[in-house]
């Protein structure tokens, strides 16, 4: 918030309505803004002015300036209009402590009526309850409430932070293309045709990763971006066509010396942004743990519920589904919940549909009675050491439920860690006050793509092997580790990094492994490619996604809070039409011919 408004101080106002105070008793004012609510109460007529500070109240008194007064009957809801007048403390009966200003008011001497408006599409005061769709056709008018005032300007504040802290960190700020090539994020581009360049494109940054990899062949050391990216890719709640990133590159790093200094920084955004202290440093678990404990790579750790491994209690099973899961590598695992009367059997039919929605042949619950006795479909065909180890193993007590899964690693993993969040949201597990970031490290390098039928980068194919596991790159590829490390917040992905590779003969190993072309490659970025043979420091980096850091800190449902001017969940912008149709000359002279395409196909 604003402590000072002398720097707002111009040809048209001496003030802010919002930062007017009981001590200027008296004091004369000139202020600007919009009109709020108006109340004509025929002998004097009460106006809410705000600007982007706050609201002050105005009151037009014929007693004190007619001519005031008399204007004041024109106006309406959103005229922009300038006033002089006099600071009055209210009367006890009359304060309202709802509002910063809400002890004082304006005796008004002149009003000028800058420019009228039309009736608003919405009220301002109750944007909650407007759907979403009208607020983005008319964002100008939504962008006035003081939601979207402080979401914009919170963001702001993140971007001051992490300007300062880098710069202070000896950080300096390169920009890169726009116009570029594609960059390897994995999604799809957003490709820009080149009218001096028939038939050839440029795409849209993915992000800058290979021009600030180049920086630091460049010898640049340190350098920032507040970097806007482009992805093509379907979108979320979390998730933009266009977003921007606090994006960084180092040289001479270890992965500690890029993780450290990301803790400083957050610590400084939460301070400077929340004026609230964070403990660094913050937890870590590797993947596997992370997988393992929270069956996610971005777990929400503001609650323990963690997932458990029974696979041991189970290798001499006779139960076939156990048996056959064991031998063939899978695991057996289980969610032990408190108290089965929080579910009905509604919810143990939905956990079994999530599990099978999600890959899992399905999930088996039991539900131990006041005798420690198994209720569950699967209770007959255990085996008397069986239960009493499970009681043992999970310290079972009466009326506590299990929700079992065998499955391959993953999949087991993937579909406990989804119901552990539901049912953390469902018994309200969570604490909703706290900002609990954590550090996800040690992921596999690669991926095994079962419909692509290759390897894939977990992050991208520019991360380095771990020392301890490039050794297996070649006989089994599944083994090696990067590193690389994402910071979590609050169960959300809020960036990644990593350490790059810095060898060309590596890099090529890799990307052959990846099933890249490399003809294909060098067209792409042979570049790159090109300027890693010229001596290549060790590099690594990280992006933070901003407008998810902003959604998160300002407690908001969807990243459009933070976004002046989003786009929906089909990446159209609804108050300026876009994407939109071109003209025919255009197209022309971009070499580029538009064919009908049917609907139906
Ligand atoms: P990555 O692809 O993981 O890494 O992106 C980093 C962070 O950017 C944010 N983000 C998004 N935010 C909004 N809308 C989107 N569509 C979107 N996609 C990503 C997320 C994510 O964690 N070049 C690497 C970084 C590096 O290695 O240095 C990269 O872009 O918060």
């Amino acid at each position: 918030m604003i402590k000072n408004d002398e720097v707002f101080r111009t040809a048209y106002r001496s003030n802010l309505c919002g930062l007017l105070k009981a001590e200027d008793a008296d004091k004369k004012v000139m202020l600007c803004g919009w009109v709020g609510k108006r109340r004509d109460h025929g002998k004097l007529i009460f106006v809410d002015l705000r600007d982007f500070s706050g609201v002050i109240q105005l009151v037009f008194d014929p007693s004190f300036a007619k001519d005031a007064y008399e204007s004041a009957k024109e106006i309406r809801t959103e005229y922009a209009i300038q006033i002089e007048g006099i600071i009055k403390p209210r009367s006890d009966e009359t304060v309202n402590n709802d509002i910063a200003t809400g002890n004082i008011e304006i005796s008004v001497s002149k009003l000028v009526i800058f420019n009228t408006s039309k009736t608003p599409p919405f009220n301002l005061d109750d944007r909650e309850s407007i759907d979403e769709f009208t607020r983005l056709r008319y964002r100008f008018i939504d962008l006035r409430t003081a939601e979207m005032q402080d979401n914009i300007r919170l963001k702001n504040k993140i971007m001051y932070a992490a300007r300062n802290f880098l710069q202070s960190n000896g950080f300096i700020e390169v920009e890169t293309p726009i116009l570029g090539k594609s960059t390897p994020e994995g999604a799809r581009d957003f490709l820009v045709p080149s009218r001096l360049n028939p038939n050839k494109f440029y795409a849209l940054p993915q992000s800058p990763q290979l021009f600030k990899q180049i920086l630091m062949f460049s010898g640049f050391d340190r350098i920032f971006q507040l970097a806007r990216c482009f992805r093509d890719e379907d979108l979320r709640a979390d998730r933009q066509p266009e977003f921007t990133q606090i994006d960084l590159e180092m040289s001479f790093v270890r992965q500690e010396d890029v993780t450290t200094l990301i803790e400083m920084l957050i610590r400084d955004i939460m301070k400077t942004v929340l004026d609230k202290e964070t403990e660094i440093p913050f937890k870590k678990l590797t993947w596997e743990e992370s997988m393992s404990q929270y069956g996610s790579d971005k777990p929400d750790t503001r609650f323990e519920l963690k997932i458990k491994d029974i696979s041991d209690l189970f290798k001499n099973s006779g139960v076939k589904i156990f048996k056959d899961v064991l031998q063939s590598g899978g695991v057996i695992k289980c969610l032990l919940l408190e108290n089965s009367d929080d579910f009905s059997r509604k919810d143990l039919d939905q956990f079994v549909e999530t599990a099978r929605k999600n890959g899992a042949g399905g999930l088996l619950w039991i539900k131990i009675d006041e005798n420690l006795d198994f209720q569950s479909p699967v209770a007959k065909f255990l085996s008397e050491k069986e239960k009493s180890e499970l009681v043992s193993h999970l310290s079972l007590k009466p009326k506590n439920l299990i929700l079992i899964v065998s499955d391959r690693f993953e999949t087991a993993c993937l579909v406990l860690g989804i119901l552990r969040n539901q049912i953390g949201r469902k018994l309200k597990l969570v604490n909703e006050d706290l900002f609990d970031f954590l550090w996800v490290y040690d992921f596999p390098l690669f991926e095994w793509d079962q419909k692509e039928k290759k390897y894939k980068s977990m992050h991208h194919p520019f991360t380095k092997p771990s020392e301890e596991t490039v050794k297996y790159i070649d006989e089994d590829p599944l083994k090696v580790k990067s590193v690389s490390y994402d910071i979590i917040l609050n169960g959300n992905e809020l960036g990644g990094g990593s350490i790059r590779i810095n060898n060309i003969d590596l890099q090529t190993r890799i990307l052959k492994l990846l099933n890249v072309d490399l003809e294909k490659a060098k067209e792409n970025f042979g570049f790159f490619l090109n300027a890693m043979e010229y001596g290549t420091p060790p590099h690594g980096g990280i992006a933070l996604g901003l407008d998810r850091f902003a959604m998160l800190l300002g407690g908001l449902k969807s990243i459009r809070e933070v976004i002046a001017f989003p786009k929906t969940q089909s990446a159209f912008d609804i108050m300026t039409e876009t994407p939109s149709v071109v003209s025919a000359e255009q197209l022309k002279e971009l070499h580029i011919k538009a064919v009908e395409i049917d609907p139906e196909q």
